[in-house]
């Protein structure tokens, strides 16, 4: 089992008065559960903003970390290697690209997430990203 945090995101009103300390301290309690991981929405994904120390954060957890929220392929590469996170999740570019582990690991393109089709309605947005074609150019 993992758990997931959104220690500074605003949506739906979320608020924290003092989000680093709330939140190193429930890292800290989250490494009593041998979680297979913690995911962490880094910042705001409403206003981009990114406020807190989550290498800070990270240092309370005892077990793997998942780093989420406005990654790329080549920025979560970074935060590998300069060993900010474990591992990272992808959100939006996941719903816009069914085949996105193929796009990466093949250095192509990606389809642009379509903000417009996020939160319901019909298949656009939902089932209709299409995924790369083998004879596709990039
Ligand atoms: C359409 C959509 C629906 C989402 N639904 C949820 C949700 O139900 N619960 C949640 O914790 N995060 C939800 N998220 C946030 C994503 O899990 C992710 O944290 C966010 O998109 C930032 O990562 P990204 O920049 O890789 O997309 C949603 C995001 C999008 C775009």
């Amino acid at each position: 089992m993992g758990v997931r945090l959104s220690p500074e995101n605003s949506f739906n009103d979320i608020n924290d008065s003092n989000p680093q300390q709330t939140f190193n301290s429930i890292a800290g309690r989250l490494s009593n559960f041998q979680l297979a991981y913690l995911h962490v929405l880094e910042g705001d994904m409403m206003t981009g903003e990114r406020r807190l120390d989550y290498g800070a954060l990270r240092g309370y957890f005892n077990g793997f970390y998942m780093a989420n929220n406005g990654y790329d392929l080549e920025s979560a590469n970074a935060a590998l290697e300069e060993n900010r996170a474990d591992l990272v999740a992808f959100g939006k570019l996941f719903i816009a690209n069914p085949d996105l582990p193929f796009r990466f690991s093949h250095h192509l393109p990606l389809n642009t997430p379509d903000s417009a089709t996020f939160y319901g309605g019909d298949e656009k947005g939902y089932t209709d990203y299409p995924a790369w074609k083998k004879d596709q150019r990039s």
